[in-house]
């Protein structure tokens, strides 16, 4: 039976959570700094690591430029790092922008006719690309020649521009939503997975030291274990954290201190917000766990349905808490579990009933 009903929207976070993927200004200014700057500093995704460093050598040794490089994957994965790394291995200048940027093909064309040969032209949430700056980019892609559409009408005459070679790096959190003409035109395609705890652990125990934070083993490990697998969230907790350590302690960040920490900015031991919680106790103690439809489910939170939706049920679904079926929404066996409640006898989650789950 498919569960989940829906498609896997990507999700736009509520900017003030701290367990929310998308990057808020804070940020934004820090992000730049913790960046690793090239392959050998970037931590995990080993297999897209080992592609891409082939990919990057050959296109070098053939002294040519790269090919054009697609990545996908969840909010703060590593996708704007990565295509930064590919513009630094090839010792190449890059240009951002990003498909919502370009709502006119003369936007597009006045990119690529300004780029400079090898440039490494980075193209952000790519699937939000207008349609016909869309098929400029197919052709720009393949024959590095634009037509430039000059005049209206009968009279219009499309003016063909050969452009110097360059790298597209196009990076979206929905691969699924590209059209297929021009997922095709990307020589390498990588899809960024979320974290391994000691993949985080790593990347926490970096940034500390590049934000000049003590750390022991154990304190990054109780970080690493609540931030959802993601670098981005990662690197947010171990701020918060340093700035309990300070206040709180000496400054220094143990195990307790980061649980203690994190205890006061409500992220439980699996990375649960108050948000993420109060769906799934609102679903558990108010519909026994369901199926209840989501607008109900978001009213009883008093919150909006699509930030319910769109906010908290992602992580809720991919951590197998939560199920949405087509009757509505359902608590796994492990929501009960994680809530330290018991579920009602015939519920999925009471004894003998876990299977249902394949749990
Ligand atoms: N593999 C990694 N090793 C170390 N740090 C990483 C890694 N990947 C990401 N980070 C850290 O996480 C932060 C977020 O990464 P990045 O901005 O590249 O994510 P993104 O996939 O582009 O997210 P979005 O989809 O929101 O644009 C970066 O500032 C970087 O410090
Ligand atoms: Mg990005």
């Amino acid at each position: 039976m498919n569960w989940d009903e829906t498609t896997d929207e990507a999700a736009p976070q509520a900017a003030d959570r701290l367990v929310g993927a998308s990057a808020d200004g804070e940020d934004q200014a820090v992000e730049a700094a913790l960046r690793p700057k090239d392959l050998d500093e970037f931590i995990g995704q080993e297999k897209v690591r080992e592609q891409l460093d082939l990919v990057l050598r050959a296109a070098r040794a053939r002294g040519a430029t790269a090919d054009h490089v697609l990545l996908s994957g969840a909010p703060g994965l590593g996708k704007t790092t990565l295509s930064m790394i590919i513009a630094a291995e090839m010792a190449a200048p890059i240009r951002i922008t990003s498909g919502p940027a370009i709502q006119h093909a003369g936007d597009l064309a006045a990119i690529l006719s300004s780029l400079q040969e090898g440039e490494v032209l980075f193209l952000d949430e790519i699937h939000r690309m207008s349609r016909p700056a869309e098929e400029m980019l197919y052709m720009a892609m393949e024959d590095f020649r634009v037509d430039v559409i000059v005049g209206k009408g009968p009279g219009a005459t499309a003016i063909p521009l050969e452009l110097p070679p360059f790298t597209l790096v196009g990076a979206t959190t929905r691969a699924g939503l590209l059209p297929p003409p021009l997922r095709d035109r990307f020589g390498f395609t990588a899809h960024m997975e979320f974290y391994e705890p000691a993949e985080l652990e790593r990347v926490i125990h970096r940034s500390a030291g590049l934000l000049d934070v003590e750390i022991d083993p154990a304190g990054a490990a109780e970080i690493s274990g609540r931030s959802r697998g993601t670098p981005r969230i990662a690197n947010r907790l171990l701020r918060r954290v340093r700035d309990y350590a300070q206040v709180k302690a000496d400054g220094h960040i143990t195990r307790d201190i980061a649980a203690a920490a994190l205890g006061v900015y409500e992220v439980d031991g699996r990375g649960l917000d108050r948000l993420d919680r109060a769906v799934l106790e609102a679903l558990l103690k108010l519909f026994g766990g369901g199926p209840v439809g989501l607008s109900t489910l978001a009213v009883a939170v008093g919150e909006e349905r699509e930030t319910v939706e769109e906010v908290a049920e992602p992580f809720l679904v991919r951590e197998g808490l939560l199920a949405r079926t087509p009757r509505g929404r359902v608590a796994t066996p492990a929501a009960w579990a994680h809530l330290g409640l018991t579920a009602p006898q015939g519920k999925p989650g009471a004894s003998g009933q876990a299977d249902l789950f394949g749990a």
